[in-house]
């Protein structure tokens, strides 16, 4: 039998500056991408960092959610399966073989992006004022687009946007 590998991807939004957070929040509110996100994380476990699974905002897998904190006691009103990791590498760990999603915030996708195989990228075509969180810059030309798709602008939707998936390049 074969053995699955654990396959490391982060999935974001993130404006074109790519800012991805406010207070918080998100800065816009896109049903469709939402929508997207839970249907792809569905059967996956994610990983997120403690801040962003107290935002409102809170997008998170129907399966199971991995919450980094330092703290040693921690109060969450988090609504769905849950489990705590003091470190990245413990969460990993418990995430055992298969896709895990990196969920965010700022502070988990910059210690991950090292480790990233694959990148999944909700592009929003517009910059917004007000951003305090941002996705770290990573070199474009280290990924290779395999997908994408165009959402255009409507009545649910203020922004258009573009769904992109990389992988790495083998080096
Ligand atoms: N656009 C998107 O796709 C998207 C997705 C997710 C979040 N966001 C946005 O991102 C913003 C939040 O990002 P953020 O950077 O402020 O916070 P964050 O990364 O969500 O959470 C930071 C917290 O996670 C814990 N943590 C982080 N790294 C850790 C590690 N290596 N080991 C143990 N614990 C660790 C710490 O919790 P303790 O303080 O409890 O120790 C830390 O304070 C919000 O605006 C949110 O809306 C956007």
């Amino acid at each position: 039998m074969k053995i699955k590998e654990q396959i490391i991807s982060l999935i974001t939004a993130m404006d074109e500056r790519q800012a991805i957070g406010f207070q918080n929040e998100l800065p816009w509110q896109l049903p469709d991408d939402q929508a997207y996100f839970e249907k792809t994380v569905r059967q996956h476990v994610t990983i997120m960092g403690r801040k962003s699974a107290d935002s409102p905002d809170l997008l998170y897998s129907r399966f199971h959610n991995i919450i980094l904190t330092r703290q040693n006691r921690l109060t969450l009103n988090f609504p769905g399966n849950y489990s705590l990791a003091g470190n990245l590498q413990e969460a990993l760990e418990q995430a055992g073989k298969g896709e895990v999603f990196i969920a965010g915030g700022a502070q988990v996708y910059r210690e991950a992006l090292p480790l990233a195989h694959r990148l999944y990228i909700t592009q929003v075509h517009h910059v917004f004022d007000n951003a305090d969180a941002f996705f770290p810059l990573f070199q474009k030309e280290h990924w290779e687009l395999y997908a994408e798709d165009f959402h255009p602008k409507d009545e649910a939707h203020a922004y258009s946007f573009t769904i992109k998936k990389l992988k790495r390049r083998s080096v």
